[in-house]
């Protein structure tokens, strides 16, 4: 309907904007090198839940976060450990742990606590009150819960847990990795709580099948890889789930991007561009889609695509899809790409990908390019530019045998927006790009950044500091798609606002 599929509008020339033929239709021939395609093989992760292909309801909400406080970090010591370790032995060989499974965990924890204290004083162990309720606590987490992790798990100021092997656990707090005092007795109690994982989901981790993903009543996603090809004891990362998504205008008082910068990407939202949002691992991609999916009109019908259900979107008609890794057989699964051409068929208005990785990106493209604009996705790249060559060699790796040429100028024609996340090395996550695809110069993408982040450089503290500036394009490529929606307006006051602050 506008500029980029089809006629041009009449939009006038920006300054630095360039006049490549924009009128790429999809090509006739699309299907049948579709049909033509080989297979492509999955990452060889086998993933431990079976969800069903339309996500269940979101997980219960965690307890409210004042009451389950930052725990302060104890140092422990080794006779902790030590007397921990035999109280554990002479709490196995008194209880019937197959009992306990069927108890409520209150009634569990009792006779477990009963018992321990009973040990602890039978065996004389010198302890303080505190550090006999730690004990208590600690084996009860063992017995019952995800041992360790337990305090962890609890924390809402974790991004991320990993564990690598028994001795060193490490979390990321504020975009910053750091190691914690967290220790599990061994590697084998380490293996037994990931066992207990992905157990819930119907699985096993062994020799045999030592790959796993599994998710945690709370959402949290989980993956363990285990001996023997994990060589100093399990290693297990855990991607906390954050109920409450951040918001846009949590992003501005962040300083993730500027309030005119923001206004822009909420009218991309509005407007129905078509929108990659690219950036590294943990740099803020998902969170940043969900933001965007935050400015769709309430009557779209919405379809997304997710390996794991994350997003949270507030309209009501929304169909949430969710992919299915195979059965212990191997059989049964259900890809991404399997998901976005069915979408095809279910009459979207928008189609949302939670994260591009292989020859979706095929049908993803196709879908943007006819009738499906608004559509949005995430891809693992660490610029713009970079963004667009990891989709050709994605359309590559799919068996599309299509000329480089013409797979440029479906991508051209397809993607309106690339807005890059990243994550800088002060730990903080910036939106570093908004970055329009405008079309093609000879065999090359053209594209023209609307808003770029500049480093000015650190404070005293090591912080990066910067700003958010316009290049001063004048017009951006969308600006008829805008205006169709009412927004020209909003727009103008926006870039003109950026480009004032920078000047
Ligand atoms: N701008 C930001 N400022 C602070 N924290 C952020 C920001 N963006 C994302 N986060 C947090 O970073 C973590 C990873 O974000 P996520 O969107 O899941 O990353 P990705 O999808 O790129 O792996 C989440 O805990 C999220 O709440
Ligand atoms: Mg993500």
């Amino acid at each position: 309907m506008f500029g980029k599929r089809g006629n041009s509008g009449g939009t006038p020339a920006a300054p630095h904007t360039h006049q490549a033929p924009r009128t790429y239709e999809a090509p006739g021939a699309g299907t049948a090198v579709l049909d033509a395609e080989k297979p492509i093989s999955r990452e060889p992760v086998e993933r431990v839940s079976a969800p069903p292909l339309v996500a269940e309801a979101p997980p219960p909400p965690p307890p409210p976060a004042a009451a389950r406080p930052a725990q302060p970090q104890r140092t422990r010591s080794d006779s902790y450990y030590d007397t921990k370790s035999q109280v554990f032995s002479a709490l196995i060989e008194t209880i019937d742990l197959s009992q306990l499974a069927n108890m409520d965990q209150d009634s569990a924890r009792e006779e477990i606590r009963d018992i321990v204290n009973d040990i602890i004083a039978i065996k004389n162990f010198a302890m303080s009150i505190s550090e006999q309720e730690e004990l208590l606590e600690d084996i009860c987490n063992d017995v019952l819960g995800y041992g360790p992790l337990e305090p962890l798990l609890a924390r809402d100021d974790i991004a991320d847990i990993m564990v690598n092997g028994a001795q060193k656990v490490y979390i990321e707090v504020n975009g910053k990795v750091e190691q914690t005092n967290i220790r599990f007795r061994d590697n084998q109690q380490l293996l037994n709580i990931c066992q207990r994982i992905v157990s819930q989901v119907g699985r096993r981790v062994d020799e045999s099948s030592p790959i796993c993903d599994a998710r945690l009543p709370d959402g949290s996603r989980v993956n363990v890889i285990a001996p023997p090809l994990s060589i100093d004891g399990a290693s297990l990362t855990i991607r906390k789930f954050k109920k409450d998504k951040l918001t846009l205008d949590q992003l501005v008082r962040f300083g993730a991007i500027s309030p005119e910068g923001a206004e822009v990407l909420k009218i991309i939202g509005r407007v129905r561009c078509n929108v990659l949002i690219s950036g590294g691992t943990g740099s803020g991609k998902t969170t940043l889609l969900n933001c965007l999916t935050s400015y769709i009109d309430k009557d779209e019908r919405i379809i997304t695509c997710e390996d794991s259900a994350e997003l949270q979107l507030q309209q009501p008609h929304v169909v949430r899809l969710e992919t299915r890794p195979p059965n212990l057989e191997g059989e049964g699964e259900i890809t991404m790409r399997d998901l976005v051409r069915n979408c095809l068929r279910m009459r979207p208005e928008r189609i949302i990908v939670g994260e591009v990785r292989g020859p979706e990106v095929f049908d993803l493209l196709q879908a943007m390019n006819t009738g499906h604009d608004g559509s949005m996705g995430t891809i693992h790249s660490n610029s713009p530019r970079e963004c667009l060559n990891r989709i050709e060699s994605m359309v590559a790796m799919g068996g599309f045998t299509l000329p480089q040429r013409t797979v440029r100028e479906i991508i051209v024609g397809s993607i309106d927006v690339i807005v890059q996340a990243t994550r800088l090395r002060d730990g903080s996550r910036r939106i570093t790009h908004i970055t329009e695809v405008i079309g093609m110069e000879g065999d090359v993408i053209i594209t023209q950044d609307l808003v770029l982040y500049d480093m000015k450089g650190e404070d005293a503290n090591g912080r990066i500091i910067g700003e958010h500036v316009s290049t001063g394009i004048g017009r951006p490529h969308f600006w008829d798609r805008a205006r169709y929606y009412g927004e020209e307006r909003r727009l103008a006051t926006a870039l003109e606002a950026i480009e004032k602050q920078a000047g």
